[in-house]
């Protein structure tokens, strides 16, 4: 039995070349945009001046916000806000990898609302914005699925807390996915942004709520990363392997927007609020494997089925086939250096259990929906089996 509730409100231009017509998708949103974006690579990679370039184009006036951090922090969001409303500005876009689009989602909802972003945090203020600002995104990577979901992860620096929200509007308005602008992305991004979309896909096809809808994308979207990700880790410049991976990133949004993630994103947010220097691809590579050998006698049948149709196991006995997913995961995730131990990032073994606290805490509904009705003290035990 399943149920499925699907709301997409996205205009999806999935296309190379794409940015060069991103001024034919934004026409009339508003005359003034906020450009939300990284210190640095957007700069050097010449995307940041092909959207300047296209929003002259429609005399829009702009102005770019580049103080955006990897594991973006609220009182950043706070401070974009006030600039908007400052400025009158009428529409943000989020240009460059998960933490700059997410950012301007939280700086859509915060700027035409009063107070600050995290009065619109669950676990914060608990307020529901009635309001947002027009959110075009633009991704310069392969794997946050934030063009395609109405997510938007942030890190209270106070609290360590790094929580996801998403309402309806929240969603961007436009999202330009142009895989060529995806070709300067490092080796070691390239690689940690896929597995993101690998997370988001085979967490969404173990979800409890899965449905037909969202496993025909997830497994679709794992098939790809498998196949491309070593072709993209080798050579950036391959178009064909970019556009695979950025394809994977976008169907394994949809999945999120479907489904839904489980407890890895949790464990990996009460991992990375602590530590913010660990990339959110990584931390998921590192508890995901453990994560499924804890719930495996309520995951082995479906975990088979990835192990034949996404990793190519031959083998009838679903248990064998599910034991033998788990070794082509790790298997794949050392190609790349994945495969690490909390200890050799430094992480202390005496945070763990406040680690997994606040991980169950910032994202419980995440893990109510993970097979094996676990809870923060399973977590705990996972995040040790990982140390
Ligand atoms: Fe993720």
């Amino acid at each position: 039995m399943f149920e499925i509730y699907s709301f997409l409100p996205t205009k999806i231009v999935f296309k190379v070349g794409a940015i060069n017509e991103l001024h034919e998708h934004i026409k009339g949103i508003g005359n003034k945009a906020l450009i939300v974006t990284g210190r640095s690579s957007t700069k050097k990679n010449g995307v940041l001046q092909k959207v300047e370039e296209q929003l002259k184009k429609l005399n829009i006036d702009y102005i770019v916000f580049d103080k955006i951090i990897p594991n973006p922090i609220s009182t950043t969001v706070d401070d974009a806000a006030e600039l908007c409303r400052k400025e009158n500005i009428d529409f943000v876009i989020g240009v460059g990898g998960g933490s700059a689009i997410d950012s301007a989602k939280a700086i859509a909802i915060t700027a035409p609302n009063p107070g600050k972003f995290w009065d619109y945090v669950p676990v914060g203020g608990g307020k529901i914005p009635t309001k947002a600002l027009p959110i075009v995104a633009i991704p310069t990577t392969h794997g946050t699925g934030t063009e395609a979901d109405p997510f938007s992860v942030t890190t209270n620096p106070l609290t360590k807390e790094k929580v996801g929200i998403g309402y309806d509007n929240t969603f961007p308005k436009v999202s330009i996915v142009d895989p060529e602008i995806m070709k300067s992305l490092p080796q070691n991004q390239t690689a940690y942004t896929s597995m993101d979309a690998f997370y988001h896909s085979i967490e969404a096809f173990f979800n409890i709520k899965a449905n037909p809808y969202s496993d025909v994308l997830a497994l679709d979207a794992m098939k790809r990363i498998v196949s491309y990700l070593p072709i993209a880790f080798e050579n950036g410049n391959d178009i064909e392997a970019r556009i695979q991976l950025a394809w994977a990133s976008t169907e394994a949004g949809i999945t999120e927007t479907l489904t839904g993630v489980i407890a890895n994103h949790a464990l990996e947010h009460g991992l990375s609020g602590f530590y913010p220097d660990i990339p959110h691809g990584l931390g998921l590579c590192i508890t995901g494997p453990y994560l499924f050998e804890y719930i495996f006698e309520h995951i082995y049948e479906r975990l088979a089925i990835v192990g034949r149709e996404v990793f190519g196991v031959y083998e009838s006995d679903n248990k064998k086939a599910a034991r033998l997913a788990i070794k082509k995961l790790r298997d794949f995730q050392e190609q790349f250096k994945l495969n690490k131990r909390l200890k050799e990032l430094n992480v202390r073994k005496e945070d763990l259990e406040e680690i997994a606290k606040t991980g169950y805490r910032v994202l419980k509904g995440v893990v109510v929906v993970t097979p094996g009705n676990i809870d923060e003290k399973d977590m705990f035990k996972i995040l040790q089996s990982c140390y």
